[in-house]
């Protein structure tokens, strides 16, 4: 049977990778692959509920149940949802995943960096994807792509969203084979031919 890929989204809010997801379905389905699209957090039932709190909650979130309501719709969508696909042979495509957390919760939130890896880790089960992408924008043209109806995550300030950022670059020169840098602040299609780029590479390896 053939193998399934797993690849991931990941970048600041509004850098485009809901955008670039949905065409790469499109691109990937005309080809006559077997491809599936699910996002973090809130992807299943349980997911939604853990969703609906992590973004819409109007009173505190503590920052470390912040961490793991993130954690816990992590460890439920790996389990029946994700694992089973790629064992299936699909090809899943996933909006936000691991790196989120660490860029998020660890450099946004100042939360401990290896704490999280170690938490990521259990919530994984061994998982990694085998490409991600990331969709590098400055945090300006970010927010203005997000516009005004801001969610509690996107709503949380310029600072944040730059330490998220920088975050983001950090993990891409320590994890340089599975995490590729994309220039979102190009054109929707520039990005999306920079996109293809990867992932026809990636189904010739595979
Ligand atoms: N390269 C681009 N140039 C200009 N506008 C873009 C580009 N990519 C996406 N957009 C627009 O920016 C907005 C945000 O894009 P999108 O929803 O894909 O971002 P996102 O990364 O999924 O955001 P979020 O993290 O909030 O889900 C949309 O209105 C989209 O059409
Ligand atoms: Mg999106």
């Amino acid at each position: 049977m053939k193998k399934g890929l797993f690849v991931t989204f990941e970048g600041a809010d509004g850098c485009g990778k809901t955008t670039q997801l949905k065409k790469l379905e499109e691109f990937l389905k005309e080809k006559g692959y077997d491809v599936v699209t699910t996002r973090e957090p809130g992807a299943l039932d349980i997911g939604q509920k853990i969703r609906n709190i992590l973004l819409h909650h109007n009173g505190i979130v503590a920052d470390r149940c912040e961490m793991f309501l993130f954690l816990a719709d992590r460890a439920q969508h790996v389990e029946t949802f994700i694992k089973p696909a790629i064992e299936q042979g699909k090809i899943v495509l996933c909006d936000r995943h691991v790196d989120s957390t660490i860029a998020y919760q660890g450099y946004g939130r100042g939360q401990d960096i290896e704490l999280l890896k170690s938490l990521n880790d259990i919530a994984v089960n061994g998982l990694v994807p085998n490409v991600t992408l990331l969709y590098d924008v400055t945090t300006e043209t970010a927010q203005q792509r997000v516009g005004d109806e801001k969610d509690r995550m996107e709503a949380a300030g310029l600072t944040f969203h730059k330490q998220v950022r920088q975050g983001y670059l950090n993990l891409q020169k320590e994890n340089p084979e599975r995490i590729k840098l994309i220039n979102a602040n190009n054109s929707i299609e520039t990005v999306f031919e920079d996109t293809k780029k990867v992932i026809i590479n990636l189904l010739q390896e595979n």
